[in-house]
């Protein structure tokens, strides 16, 4: 039970998604960690929801995650590329708000039994997972909030920030570069590949979580861009679970991995937006999200780190 300390990698990139993917340029270096500060125990009946003492009404829609007819590929014993059929629950994603909130989102999904996700309200966060082992379908709903012995002053996280973005169509011409080129280049459906590299994959070593993981973190991008009226769909998937097609120390423009993803897999497969699983320590010295995105002719790349202890600074 996540009842005090950092937030899960998950939680975190879904906490900065904005920040990291729509406004790099303007997010502080100086990025906040966040923290669980308080756990209650809740027990959701439909669609309702009892929590911080108040009865809350949510309203969610199913929502398609995956591009018809998406390609899920694993290696052989020589490294090659094949398509595989690792269990993936396509039908339990699902987006919406609370009732009488104005700008709450809610993103969850009930692939594994139980509401697994996440919820912003006013200035709140949570995460809300099912209590392991319970008979009531009991859940957790964990308050996140920034940690602030990691930061300067505490950012608003409130409406102006969060409206925008998330939930009002977006003021383009105050949009940050990237955002405004996605708009429109790829109009309001992203196809995205995304890629585990050999050593994400291992922190893991199985193939069934490595793709679990990917799945809600494409959830999270859905849920991120969804406030510019752009989908995101995964459309291909490969794991390097035998070793990487090339060097993935670095994975900045100009890299051999970059440059394999524009000659060999870009032309391949045609997706609006790459995402890259890593475990390489981004550059520049942005240790904390370990999240950057650049822009090229061939799409988006987004990279995310998942280091042993990404969140935790230590200092
Ligand atoms: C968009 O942002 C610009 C610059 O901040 C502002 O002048 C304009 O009024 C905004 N437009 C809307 C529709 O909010
Ligand atoms: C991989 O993970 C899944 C789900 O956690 C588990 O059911 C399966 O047994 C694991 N496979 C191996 C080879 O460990």
């Amino acid at each position: 039970m996540p009842a005090e300390g950092w937030v899960s990698l998950r939680a975190a990139l879904w906490l900065l998604g904005l920040c990291a993917v729509l406004a790099p340029v303007q997010c502080s270096p100086d990025r906040p960690s966040w923290r669980y500060i308080s756990t209650e125990v809740v027990i959701p009946r439909k669609e309702l929801l009892r929590f911080g003492g108040q009865r809350h009404v949510i309203h969610m829609r199913r929502k398609r995650l995956f591009w018809p007819g998406y390609l899920m590929m694993t290696q052989d014993d020589q490294g090659v590329l094949q398509t595989d059929h690792p269990f993936v629950p396509e039908d339990c994603y699902y987006f919406g708000y609370l009732e009488e909130i104005p700008f709450s989102t809610v993103t969850i999904n009930t692939c594994y039994g139980g509401l697994q996700g996440y919820m912003k309200l006013d200035d709140l966060a949570y995460e809300i997972s099912p209590l392991k082992h319970s008979r009531k379908f009991e859940h957790t709903l964990s308050q996140m909030v920034a940690d602030a012995s990691t930061m300067g002053p505490m950012p608003r996280l409130g409406y102006e920030e969060e409206r925008d973005p998330l939930l009002s169509p977006a003021n383009i011409t105050a949009a940050p570069r990237m955002s405004s080129k996605l708009y429109m280049f790829h109009e309001a459906l992203m196809k995205g590949l995304c890629q585990s590299t050999n050593a994400f994959y291992r922190t893991a070593n199985n193939v069934s979580e490595t793709v679990q993981y990917m799945v809600d973190v494409g959830n999270i991008i859905d849920a991120v861009y969804r406030g510019l009226e752009t989908r995101f769909y995964i459309s291909v998937m490969h794991i390097y679970n035998v070793r990487d097609p090339v060097s993935t120390a670095s994975l900045r423009p100009r890299s051999a991995y970059f440059q394999f993803y524009s000659r060999t897999l870009f032309p391949a497969f045609h997706p609006h937006t790459a995402v890259v699983f890593s475990t390489a320590e981004p550059p520049d010295g942005v240790y904390v999200p370990g999240l950057y995105s650049f822009c090229r002719s061939g799409g988006l790349v987004l990279v995310f780190w998942a280091g042993p202890t990404p969140w935790a600074r230590s200092s």
